[in-house]
């Protein structure tokens, strides 16, 4: 199978205005390559260069160097390093979905229409959309109570659960997920699990990091490690 996405000596490195000259390496050098149905596991110390590198991938950072092709059903075989804001806005929309470590949900809608509003403004008519999203927050086992209110006061864990069920309900090409069960005990992992099963059935390539991959470890085909801004091959989890 050809590869979804393909990242070749990519670097970011930081150069900070606020103190002259200095710079900070984000991650140096870092090649892999995924396809459709694969998930690639990364794993680190903490400061080790993974969030950046999926800043990088989602284009939130601009990289400093390297090339990320991407396999693109709308532009053909893309190169978001040097592709234009706007088609970087389509390919968000259509094929490349994130989940960020740290969380930001928008306040003012409830939860059941974040999820509801993610296949709309994908073309899903409200009546799909309103199946799907209520299917998919039953699988992450957010209580029904929570649904139709706004998600601003819901723990780590709950807007954690949310966020998944946003960016994974419609089904992208490319999915990026940072520490997506950093803040779940062990039961609630278990949907998280199943649902990267079933997006690998579908053909969604995933990208993700992890602290630990021994809960995943049936779910990833390939394992990095992230030291000092340098990825490397552990072999499969
Ligand atoms: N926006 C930024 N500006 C300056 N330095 C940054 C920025 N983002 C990340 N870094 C630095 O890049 C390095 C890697 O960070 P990060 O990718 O967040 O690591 P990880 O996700 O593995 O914990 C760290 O030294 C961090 O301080
Ligand atoms: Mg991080």
């Amino acid at each position: 199978m050809s590869a979804i996405l393909q990242v070749e000596d990519l670097s970011k490195v930081f150069v900070l205005h606020s103190v002259e000259g200095k710079r900070i390496v984000g991650c140096q050098q870092v090649g892999f390559t995924v396809r459709a149905g694969e998930f690639v596991g990364i794993t680190g110390n903490s400061g080790g260069g993974k969030t950046t590198i999926l800043k990088c991938l989602y284009r939130t950072y601009l990289p400093s160097s390297g090339k990320i092709l991407f396999d693109s059903e709308l532009f053909g075989k893309i190169d978001l390093v040097n592709s234009t804001e706007r088609d970087i806005i389509a390919i968000r929309k259509h094929e490349i979905s994130y989940v960020a470590q740290f969380l930001q949900v928008l306040p003012q809608m409830t939860a059941l229409e974040v999820v509801v509003e993610a296949l709309t403004e994908r073309g899903l008519s409200y009546e799909h959309s309103h199946i799907q999203a209520s299917s998919i927050l039953r699988h992450f086992q957010l209580p029904g109570n929570l649904w139709d209110i706004l998600p601003h006061t819901f723990s780590g864990g709950e807007k954690l659960r949310l966020n998944l069920a946003r960016a994974m309900v419609w089904r992208p090409r490319l999915l990026l997920l940072d520490e997506p069960t950093a803040s779940l005990d062990e039961q609630s992992k278990i949907p998280v699990r199943d649902m990267i099963k079933n997006l690998k059935e579908a053909g969604t390539a995933m990208v993700g990091v992890f602290h630990d991959l021994s809960f995943m470890k049936d779910v990833v085909d390939r394992h990095f490690q992230m030291h000092q801004g340098q990825l490397r091959e552990a072999g499969i989890a």
